[in-house]
């Protein structure tokens, strides 16, 4: 029996002197750079210092505000409503146990991050409400669960990716008040089988975005009048200008012909 106590001994300091796994590591180096790339005037992320970093989880306890942990890795991260400015770091790929980011309602600008394509686990993306430019990077559709994507009110440009449509489990998409353009895809515009169908809430106020579920716009309509209009106008213009073209070289040929006559007339001799 006294034989097992150093064995006993020795297995538990190994235990304890075992390095911090390295997914903690990763959540490390995602928690420190997301803070580097926040301005937080109003100080609400007072306790996200360094040393929380890197034990900010220990199972399911959370020793970070806004943070929630599962199984000693960073699980939702919820920042909204804080006055955050800055950007979005894309360190944040290195949290790979996220399931939920919500970023809404702060003043966040630069461009979402492609890099979230490594969030495997991701089925709630939040960042409504913000500043956020840029385009909707298509690489998202890697985050094949992702159910919830909110990007309404911010300043996003180009098109709505295809890719998107592939995303089956969406269940709710909001891109509204953008700076969008191009047609929707079909695959999200007009969902087909059992997928949730989008209405045009999802797409409104984005003035360069057409096709279906949005309302033909009044002034597409306008616009294809008005081309009309011009094809039209200049066709009757260039009609009047050629017959105007035609009459006053009759009328130049016609007077030249007369002259002539006159010369000839001159010419012959008077009998
Ligand atoms: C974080 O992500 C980067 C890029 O994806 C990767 O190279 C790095 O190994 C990850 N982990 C840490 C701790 O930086
Ligand atoms: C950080 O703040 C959160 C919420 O305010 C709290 O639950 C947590 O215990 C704090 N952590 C530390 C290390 O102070
Ligand atoms: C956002 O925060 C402000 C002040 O901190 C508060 O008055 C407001 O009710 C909050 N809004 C939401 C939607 O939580
Ligand atoms: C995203 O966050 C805002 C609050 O900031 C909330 O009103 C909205 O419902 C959220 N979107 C979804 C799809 O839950
Ligand atoms: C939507 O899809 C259905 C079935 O594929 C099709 O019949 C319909 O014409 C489509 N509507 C639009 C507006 O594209
Ligand atoms: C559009 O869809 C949203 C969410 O799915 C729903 O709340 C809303 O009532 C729908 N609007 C219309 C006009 O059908």
């Amino acid at each position: 029996m006294g034989t097992w106590i150093p064995f006993l001994l020795m297995l538990l300091l190994t235990w304890a002197s075992l390095p911090p796994s390295s997914s903690d590591l990763d959540d490390e180096a995602c928690l420190s750079n997301l803070k580097a790339s926040l301005e937080d005037p109003t100080n609400s992320l007072k306790n996200w210092t360094k040393t929380t970093f890197l034990n900010a989880c220990s199972g399911f306890t959370s020793y970070l505000q806004g943070a929630t942990c599962n199984n000693g890795r960073i699980y939702k991260l919820s920042l909204s409503n804080l006055s955050l400015r800055g950007s979005i770091s894309p360190y944040l790929s290195n949290c790979t146990n996220l399931q939920a980011l919500d970023l809404s309602s702060n003043s966040l600008s630069g461009p979402i991050p492609p890099e979230l394509q490594s969030l495997l686990n991701l089925a709630v993306l939040n960042l409504s409400s913000n500043r956020l430019t840029g385009p909707i990077p298509p690489q998202l559709v890697d985050c094949a669960y992702l159910n919830v994507i909110d990007l309404h009110d911010n300043q996003l440009t180009g098109p709505i990716p295809q890719q998107l449509g592939l995303l089956v489990r969406l269940s709710a998409f909001d891109v509204s008040n953008n700076r969008l353009s191009g047609p929707i895809p079909t695959s999200l515009g007009n969902r087909t089988g059992t997928l949730p169908r989008l209405n045009a809430t999802s797409f409104d106020g984005n003035k360069d975005l057409y096709g279906y579920p949005l309302a033909p716009s009044k002034n597409r309509g306008l616009s294809v009048m008005a081309i009309v209009g011009i094809g039209l106008g200049s066709g009757l213009l260039s009609l009047v200008l050629s017959f105007t073209a035609v009459c006053i070289w009759l009328r130049v040929t016609e007077q030249g012909m007369a002259g002539e006559e006159g010369k000839i007339s001159q010419l012959m001799p008077d009998y």
